[in-house]
């Protein structure tokens, strides 16, 4: 049969190409750029010379953006209060693809690199099972004849040097690491201590804030709908306005200051916790911006019910089901609670942090008039007496069952 390979050019899928073909397959690879730092046309050669009948490289980062990336800046979507979801929101957007490859081709099976251990099979897997139900998957990690042979990276370089598969010359760094446009993670090897410090030359997405620029670039950053649609910097009048050129232009401001480097422990689905290093530079100020306009256009009660939709949303997202009845169903409320949330954030990024400056909207529920200390605006400041009032009532029957208690 044919087998549409998620291939990344590096070792392991390298030798999960040829071990495909060993075992009777015949192998399309498929490589998504998906804003990874990659040589994609040194990725082809190789997976032809290792016998794929055909590859497939296609550039998915723009689909990324809109139809991924955005709808978490409008959720506001954090995994167990930190994680910004970079490689989480990537794989649905890859294995979509992937699927649709499969079907276009006629292939009968996929197959992917990811562990036995991790979120990623369970992410690719529900997605290709959700998108194309008589999809069969290999997934090699899970297979005793695959991982009892291949025990180690020896193992894996044993058989490149047997099958003519390149090994890489420089040496891999001691930790894996998964790129795409949103963000960089990195985890394993030495990391897998949680206690072991990140080398500082781990990072590749941001500058050390200790030694980024000592002036901050102060950016105005536009929304609509709660997505952002306008860039500009006020240090040099330089503007994006296009979704994916916006993102890049954020990136790389970002990452000039330092902005979005985390170190976590977290919970994988598959019930283990696990030490990760993340950068995440435009992601950083755009879940810091969004949280500013949206808190400066939504009504109160609206937002705590949609607080509580993100969570879910987020849990979700990390635990690969994008493609869900019930995500389905949270994306469209979430898409609906960010109708008003339109104006622009004025925000500053330097030294790692990411400062607010101002907001300003057309759409806002802010009443300078009714807040202010000035002005007595449509409020009837003898009307609060009676609201203090009600309200403390059951403040008061509360400590006078104290009292009675305390008293026995
Ligand atoms: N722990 C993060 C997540 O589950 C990052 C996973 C990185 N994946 C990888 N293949 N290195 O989303
Ligand atoms: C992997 O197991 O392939 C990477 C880590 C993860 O998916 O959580």
């Amino acid at each position: 049969g044919t087998v549409v390979l998620a291939y990344s050019g590096g070792l392991d899928t390298s030798c999960i190409l040829v071990w495909l073909k060993e075992q009777g397959y015949d192998v399309i690879a498929y490589l998504a750029n998906i804003g990874q730092n990659e040589n994609f046309e040194e990725a082809r050669k190789k997976a032809l010379a290792l016998g794929a009948r055909k590859v497939y490289i296609e550039d998915v980062s723009r689909e990324f953006v809109e139809e991924f990336i955005w709808l978490a800046v409008q959720a506001n979507a954090l995994y167990e209060d930190r994680y910004l979801l970079g490689t989480s929101l990537a794989r649905p957007c890859i294995a979509r693809k992937q699927v649709e490859i499969a079907q276009k081709e006629g292939a009968q099976f996929v197959s992917h690199g990811a562990t036995g251990k991790g979120n990623d099979q369970v992410r690719f897997e529900l997605t290709c099972y959700a998108l194309c139900p008589q999809i069969k998957i290999i997934a090699p990690w899970r297979m005793p004849e695959f991982y009892n042979r291949f025990r180690g990276r020896n193992d894996l370089m044993d058989y490149a040097k047997k099958h003519g598969i390149p090994v890489p010359v420089t040496p891999k760094s001691p930790w894996s690491m998964d790129e795409n446009l949103m963000h960089i993670s990195y985890e394993a090897g030495i990391l897998e201590n949680p206690k072991n410090q990140a080398p500082p030359g781990l990072y590749t997405k941001t500058k050390d804030p200790a030694t980024s620029p000592d002036t901050p670039d102060i950016l105005e950053i536009e929304f609509r709908k709660g997505v952002p649609v306008k860039v500009t910097n006020t240090k040099d009048g330089a503007t994006r306005q296009s979704s994916l050129e916006l993102f890049v232009y954020l990136n790389e401001i970002a990452g000039k200051h330092g902005v979005g480097r985390i170190d976590i422990v977290e919970n994988r689905f598959i019930g283990m916790k696990s030490r990760g290093i993340y950068e995440t530079p435009a992601g950083t100020i755009l879940y810091h911006a969004h949280l500013d306009i949206e808190a400066f256009t939504m009504d109160r009660e609206v937002r705590k019910i949609k607080q509580g939709l993100a969570l879910k949303f987020s849990e979700l997202v990390y635990n690969g089901f994008w493609y869900s009845p019930e995500c389905d169903y949270v994306r469209h409320c979430i898409s609906k609670s960010q109708e008003m949330v339109e104006g622009k954030v004025c925000v500053s990024a330097f030294k790692g942090q990411v400062y607010i400056l101002g907001r300003e909207s057309p759409r806002s529920l802010y009443n300078e008039e009714l807040v202010s200390m000035n002005v007595q605006g449509d409020y009837e400041p003898s009307d609060a007496t009676g609201f203090i009032n009600i309200n403390s009532l059951r403040l008061k029957e509360y400590h006078r069952l104290q009292s009675k208690v305390a008293a026995k």
